[in-house]
């Protein structure tokens, strides 16, 4: 994450989906600007890195899973669970230093998806509570390309009064318009539209407000 202004340090960020990376194997992503490898180690945990191997940078998503420990495609380099390097093959009676040590991030899955913190997670991963209701069903999208800025993207999920409009036969019917206010919040939508950017990520978008 090379933007701090971004403020996403404590916030959880989906990766990817739980189905993207098979057990045994790894698989490269990009999370705010940052490359990044999830693995799974034997019982299918799933690992979430920095996808840079400290010895000379290559992605260790190229490399191999062995159990409970990724190899670097570069020189064989071998890393723990917990991220530190545990053989060097060129010089394997060798101790390897802990600062041969993988950046790792904390990482939870949950709803299907594997989400990562940059720094310390500022927040539980439950703001989901829905997931928990019997005979529900959860469906999972692929990532989507969106040309708007997060808040109106944020804006057109919560609003419902579209429906009877925009997606007449899917989600509503002009016979049914009435929306059932339970709360009113205030949006400053223009100054969303004036002053906000949308920059892409493959998992998701990412806004900024500019500071005023
Ligand atoms: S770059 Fe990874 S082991 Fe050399």
């Amino acid at each position: 994450m090379r933007d701090e202004s971004l403020s996403l340090a404590g916030e959880w960020l989906p990766v990817c989906n739980s189905e993207d990376v098979p057990a045994g194997d790894a698989r490269g992503f990009i999370v705010a600007d940052e490359r990044i490898v999830v693995w799974r180690d034997s019982i299918a945990a799933a690992h979430v890195w920095r996808d840079y191997c400290p010895h000379r940078g290559a992605q260790l998503s190229l490399g191999t899973v062995m159990r409970d420990q990724i190899a670097c495609p570069y020189h064989g380099w071998s890393y723990d669970v917990e991220g530190q390097c545990l053989r060097i093959p060129s010089n394997p009676s060798l101790r390897p230093s802990k600062r041969a040590c993988a950046m790792t991030f904390a990482s939870e899955e949950k709803y299907g998806v594997v989400w990562m913190c940059f720094g310390k997670p500022a927040y539980a991963l439950d703001f989901f509570p829905e997931a928990a209701i019997p005979n529900g069903r959860r469906i999972n999208l692929a990532p989507q390309t969106v040309r708007s800025s997060a808040p109106r993207v944020v804006e057109n999920f919560l609003d419902m009064a579209h429906f009877s409009f925009v997606h007449v036969g899917i989600l509503g019917e002009h016979a049914h318009t009435e929306c059932r206010i339970t709360r009113s919040l205030r949006f400053p939508m223009a100054d969303w539209r004036r002053d906000s950017a949308v920059t892409g990520s493959p998992q998701g978008f990412r806004g900024r407000v500019a500071a005023r």
